[in-house]
């Protein structure tokens, strides 16, 4: 079988297969973009396939501006020098171009055109949303260059305030991208723990989401067979990274992951989302650190439901077999075996677990948080 190409309209317009970047000028015309501004990360800015897009873009009389001044935790001072460079050069939208940190500040120089209220005062928080102006929303397309965030498919970013050192979830239904192209061809140059790390977050969101308490049947399906595609698929990206067909499929788990976890995140974000904010860690590979332990800690509670998983997947020994299958996968892709060697210090537990418990993921968890149980599963990921 060769590499699947599909359009979708779920839950967006997404454009799906190979060589699909071609089309990028026709989706910015499409939505109304004359001049659009590219924005991805400095790593991205120096590669061929930034070029490439650019290229496309320019040959189609829209110019090739891009703006790459973006961290790795994209904080508040990259948006607003993002929006500097968007409002002094005119531009009437949004190329997200690249991974988790790319997509979600274009979304967010997208969505602060012009505003009155601070992006912190649109924080996914009730109907807090409804503080922003919709009509000066600039539209967005999405194109990933990795496969796991997926916040390609997603109406929110993350923010890490660099003043608190805290993420902060930024969400407005207009941030769903207006059109995504999902092509695998720009995932084959991604570095290998890069590979493995975003792949990684895209195992998480589906676990998380198959694992919340909420009723979402729909989310629930996703997350399953996003989880599939991922234990089938990312061991093969990781050893034969032109492998088109695999690429694919794991760019579809990282879109099925981000619709799943509409249902929900847990204990996985909520400790790895400190860590990346403190220590600059990578998110997906923080996740994957933390993965076996917080299936440890929810045990009893999903104990039947991994079980069902275990069987749909193949995995032998119900939860056992589940968290073996993890934790084999962890060795495959040389993910860090605790957080004390990613740097992580034991003196920050506290710090680091008071955060945890403020991050909305926790909501998620299908075992409460509390301070003493956070702490003490902080203490068994060291
Ligand atoms: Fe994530």
């Amino acid at each position: 079988m060769t590499a699947p190409t599909a359009n979708w309209s779920y839950p967006t317009a997404v454009k799906f297969g190979p060589g699909r970047i071609r089309e990028l000028a026709d989706h910015c015309k499409a939505v109304g973009m004359k001049k659009p501004l590219l924005v991805t990360d400095k790593a991205l800015a120096a590669l061929p396939i930034t070029a490439q897009a650019l290229d496309i873009l320019d040959a189609a009389g829209l110019g090739r501006a891009v703006f790459s001044e973006v961290d790795p935790n994209p904080n508040e001072m990259n948006m607003e020098a993002g929006l500097k460079v968007y409002r002094a050069g005119g531009h009437d939208g949004v190329v997200c171009f690249g991974g988790g940190s790319a997509l979600d500040l274009g979304k967010m120089v997208a969505l602060m055109v012009d505003q009155k209220v601070s992006v912190w005062e649109l924080e996914d928080i009730g109907d807090w949303w409804t503080r922003a102006n919709p009509a000066t929303i600039a539209p967005i397309i999405a194109v990933p260059t990795t496969a796991g965030t997926g916040s390609e498919v997603g109406r929110a970013g993350v923010l890490t305030n660099s003043a608190t050192h805290k993420k902060k979830i930024i969400f407005h239904p207009k941030l769903l991208p207006a059109v995504t192209i999902c092509d695998p061809e720009l995932t084959v140059g991604m570095p290998k723990f890069i590979t493995a790390g975003t792949g990684m977050d895209a195992l998480a969101h589906c676990l998380e989401a198959y694992s919340s308490p909420f009723y979402h049947p729909m989310s629930q399906g996703i997350a399953l067979e996003g989880m599939r595609l991922v234990f089938e698929n990312l061991p093969k990206v990781y050893a034969n990274p032109t492998d088109l067909e695999a690429r694919a499929h794991m760019m579809s788990a990282a879109a099925m992951g981000a619709v799943a976890f509409q249902k929900g995140l847990g204990a996985i974000h909520s400790l790895s989302h400190p860590v990346g904010a403190v220590y600059g860690t990578h998110h997906g590979t923080t996740n994957a650190v933390v993965m076996p332990m917080v299936l440890d800690f929810n045990r009893h509670a999903i104990d039947g439901r991994i079980e069902q998983a275990a069987a749909y997947l193949g995995i032998k020994g119900g939860f056992d077999g589940f968290r073996a299958q993890v934790m084999d996968l962890r060795s495959e892709l040389s993910i860090p075996e605790n957080l004390t060697a990613m740097g992580v210090e034991a003196s920050r537990l506290d710090e680091l677990t008071e955060m945890a418990l403020e991050d909305p993921s926790c909501g998620g968890n299908p075992v409460e948080m509390t301070r003493d149980n956070t702490r003490a599963l902080y203490q068994a990921c060291m």
